[in-house]
């Protein structure tokens, strides 16, 4: 058994269906040697029930559960930043001549180590990650996963059109593929998975769409994800491609791939329809406030999702969106809200960081906050190394104000050590 001590932050399950922010000062966890949390509460009750536990002290820190990361693209890692385009030039002129390289062996062996150490040193354990359409490439990022001690679940790109030649891949052979990765990888460990990845429908035919529905239909467990309603520009070429689905949402329900497995990326431009059928399918949003501000995309309308109660989970979406770190993406889905004139209170900010995301990956049993027989993962910040959050910590009466203002001040060095699993992982290690 093993334990850790200091302030802890969770959400705890309430009545209705809805957590409560907790905090803990003087808290501890305690996990067995399977990585499983045992018990959370006040640290000297957990030292008597378990005198024989290896305790880690963290004075000054905030321990709190590892984030989830709903919608990230490795081979884009290199092109955050890229200048003066909205979604479709860009995608054009930057991000499909990138997969392109990011598809070279030498290069992925390279990067792909850093990209798992750059969500861990943003505190994030857990994330849903598009891999480009190369099968090789995706087996270097899964086998970078593992190393890693991560959750993830990773998706090859379809693509049968609309991108360069070297990006697109039949439909046979996008199917043979994805199903030898499925076979080596989804649910190996309980933390590595696969993910049907159809890019968005423009770049996807028939065929393909029909194959990925097949391929679910014979995998149900596969998480599928994907692009939805983020561009007007891309809203004209779906009418123009699709002239016969109802509506953007339908060009993915007709094919058999809407539904509880779902994860959409951005959604800005949902129709009242589409709403309705997202929440009768129980598919899930992964909110991307740092990519929508960067292209120039619009403001996502949290509040007629939350009205619909579709589960909305945050996604960073690296290299459109700015940031590796989710706390810096809570603050910009925060600020989108403020420019709509509405508000998001901050339990539902780290609710939407852990908990939406473990439902969005299908593994709210195992993540997303400290309940007994749930994974040990979870990032601990020392708020302390920083003189500024130190005077606002210090001087703050209420737990959810103090969260609040992290947002705000974090960076990486605040980070004392993160644990997957149970393993530590410490700065040192990922620098
Ligand atoms: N739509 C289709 N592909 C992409 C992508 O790579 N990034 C974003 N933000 N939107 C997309
Ligand atoms: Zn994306």
């Amino acid at each position: 058994m093993q334990l850790v001590s200091g302030t802890i932050w969770n959400l705890k399950p309430s009545h209705s269906n809805r957590f409560v922010f907790e905090e803990l000062s003087d808290g501890a966890l305690a996990w067995d040697s399977s990585g499983k949390i045992q018990a959370v509460g006040p640290a000297k009750l957990l030292r008597k029930k378990y005198p024989k536990a290896r305790e880690e002290k963290y004075p000054n820190s905030i321990i709190l559960p590892g984030f989830i990361d709903t919608h990230i693209h490795f081979p884009q890692m290199r092109r955050i930043g890229c200048h003066g385009e909205s979604l479709l030039g860009w995608l054009n002129k930057y991000i499909f001549p990138e997969e392109i390289e990011m598809s070279q062996k030498s290069i992925v062996r390279q990067f792909a180590p850093l990209f798992f150490n750059e969500l861990l040193l943003n505190g994030t354990t857990a994330s849903l990650i598009f891999s480009s359409s190369d099968a090789s490439t995706t087996e270097l990022l899964f086998q970078a996963a593992e190393k890693s001690g991560v959750t993830a679940v990773i998706g090859k790109v379809s693509m049968d059109r609309l991108a360069p030649k070297p990006l697109l891949r039949t439909p046979k052979r996008d199917r043979e593929e994805s199903v030898e990765l499925i076979k080596k990888w989804h649910g190996r460990h309980k933390r590595l998975f696969y993910a049907l990845t159809p890019r968005f429908s423009p770049a996807c035919s028939d065929n393909l769409m029909h194959t990925l529905g097949e391929l679910h239909q014979e995998y149900p467990s596969l998480t599928i994800q994907t692009h939805f309603a983020e561009n007007l520009e891309e809203l004209q070429l779906v009418k123009k491609m699709f002239p016969r689905s109802k509506d953007y949402l339908h060009t993915y329900e007709q094919f058999g791939l809407l539904g509880a497995r779902t994860v959409l990326a951005h959604g800005i431009y949902a129709t009242p329809r589409e709403l309705d059928r997202l929440a009768n399918s129980k598919a899930h949003l992964a909110h991307c406030p740092t990519s929508n501000l960067f292209l120039g995309s619009g403001l996502f309308p949290l509040g007629a999702y939350q009205d619909q109660k579709i589960n909305v989970s945050i996604g960073t979406d690296v290299g459109a969106g700015t940031s590796f770190s989710v706390w810096n993406t809570l603050a910009a889905a925060y600020q989108v809200q403020r420019l709509r004139k509405s508000d998001i209170d901050p339990t539902q900010l780290l609710e939407m960081a852990t908990l939406a995301g473990a439902r969005a990956l299908g593994l709210e049993d195992q993540l997303g906050n400290f309940e007994v027989g749930k994974s040990a993962d979870f990032q601990i910040i020392d708020w302390s190394k920083q003189p500024i959050l130190k005077a606002r910590i210090e001087s703050s009466q209420d737990a959810e104000d103090r969260f609040f203002a992290c947002l705000f001040h974090f960076e990486k060095s605040l980070l004392q050590a993160v644990f997957a699993g149970g393993k530590k992982i410490t700065r040192r290690k990922l620098l």
